[in-house]
């Protein structure tokens, strides 16, 4: 079977790992061409990953009658444009970095985009789908093993950040309930094959006074009730003082799963007179690294096998539709109804 060239648009802090999956570890695909807007990275890539070409204009992938598929890293900003684009130039399969749009109008956009094109396989970036330990919590709970499930937690933190790079990447990232929680708003979907109908939340300020002045909030917490009668409950932070930090525990009528805690770098345990501890991971690309391959070797596959990948257009639409209903729940210190 012929391997799938691929081109990618963005090398930054994780398209450059996806490059470099699709060129040394995904077998069956090929790095055909890389595009960036900044010239160093477009040199580094040629330098260390020798794909077919290099290029600043995205438009060059688009036309290319060679490439099998594209795959989207850029900032969220240019998610919706570079989608739309591709749809319309005819590229059959398209992954895209979560998430999928901005706002309502552009995730409509690409909805109606879609729809009238010829693309086949299509894969947003809820690599956390791909990780073992939650693929096997949703086997587990599939099975039954703890009844009937009552509650999901999830907890997200981020380590510390650097106050002038949040208050750089904030406007950029839709803010923190956009950025931080579409992952666990997707695996609740994920978990209890249902979506919220009603959002309750606080966010507050602890630590990055400037945010104020951006509407965002560096921690919040939401309660949520699902169609199907669950709870979830998540919260976030950016201000993690030991690291990074991703938790998720579903309690149910006959038990209850729990991945990620402690959140552990490995599997070492040491011993001194401060007493007994484990390294927390520092930073998300640490924690989630083998999802990354995952997911892009999925999303290969399915081209090769022509199957629809197991994230779809409407998972991405759905987090989107959520996250924007939740901010718009602790902006307003209101219940929203979905
Ligand atoms: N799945 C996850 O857990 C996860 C984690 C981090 C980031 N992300 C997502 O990945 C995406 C990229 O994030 P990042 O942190 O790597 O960003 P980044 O700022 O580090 O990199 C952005 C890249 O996009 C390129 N770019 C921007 N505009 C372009 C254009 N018009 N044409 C060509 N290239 C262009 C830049 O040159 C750069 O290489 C974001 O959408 C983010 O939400 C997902």
């Amino acid at each position: 079977m012929d391997r799938i060239k691929l081109g990618i648009v963005g090398l930054g802090r994780l398209g450059r790992h996806h490059a470099e999956n699709i060129r040394f570890r995904i077998p069956n695909a090929v790095l055909r061409a890389v595009c960036s807007v900044v010239k160093e990275e477009l040199d580094d890539a040629i330098s260390t990953l020798q794909p077919d070409y290099a290029t600043l204009r995205y438009e060059e992938l688009l036309s290319d009658p060679e490439l099998d598929g594209i795959v989207i890293a850029t900032n969220s900003a240019y998610h919706c444009e570079m989608i739309c684009r591709a749809a319309e130039a005819g590229v059959k399969h398209i992954y895209c970095e979560k998430p999928l749009g901005m706002n309502q109008k552009e995730i409509d956009q690409i909805r109606e985009a879609m729809a009238k094109s010829k693309v086949r396989v299509f894969q947003i970036g809820f690599n956390r789908r791909f990780d073992r330990s939650i693929r096997e919590m949703k086997k587990k709970l599939d099975e039954g093993l703890i009844g009937k499930p009552i509650l999901l937690k999830f907890t997200s933190r981020d380590p510390r950040w650097r106050e002038e790079d949040l208050l750089r990447f904030s406007p950029s990232s839709g803010g923190l309930i956009f950025d931080m929680l579409t992952h666990d708003y997707d695996l609740a979907r994920w978990f209890t094959g249902s979506e919220a109908v009603q959002i309750h939340g606080y966010g507050g300020i602890y630590e990055y006074g400037k945010l104020r002045e951006l509407k965002d909030w560096d921690n919040c917490a939401l309660l949520m009730r699902f169609r199907n009668g669950m709870m979830v409950f998540m919260e976030t932070s950016r201000n993690c003082a030991y690291g990074y930090h991703a938790e998720i525990e579903a309690f149910g009528t006959h038990g209850a799963l729990r991945m990620g805690y402690p959140p552990s770098r490995d599997r070492l345990e040491h011993f001194t007179p401060m007493g007994m501890g484990r390294g927390c991971p520092q930073w998300f690309f640490e924690y989630w690294e083998p999802t990354f391959q995952a997911e892009l070797q999925h999303f290969v596959t399915c081209i090769q096998e022509g199957r629809e990948p197991e994230v779809s257009l409407l998972d991405g639409y759905e987090a989107v539709r959520w996250a924007l209903a939740a901010t718009e729940a602790v902006r307003t210190g209101k219940e929203v109804t979905l």
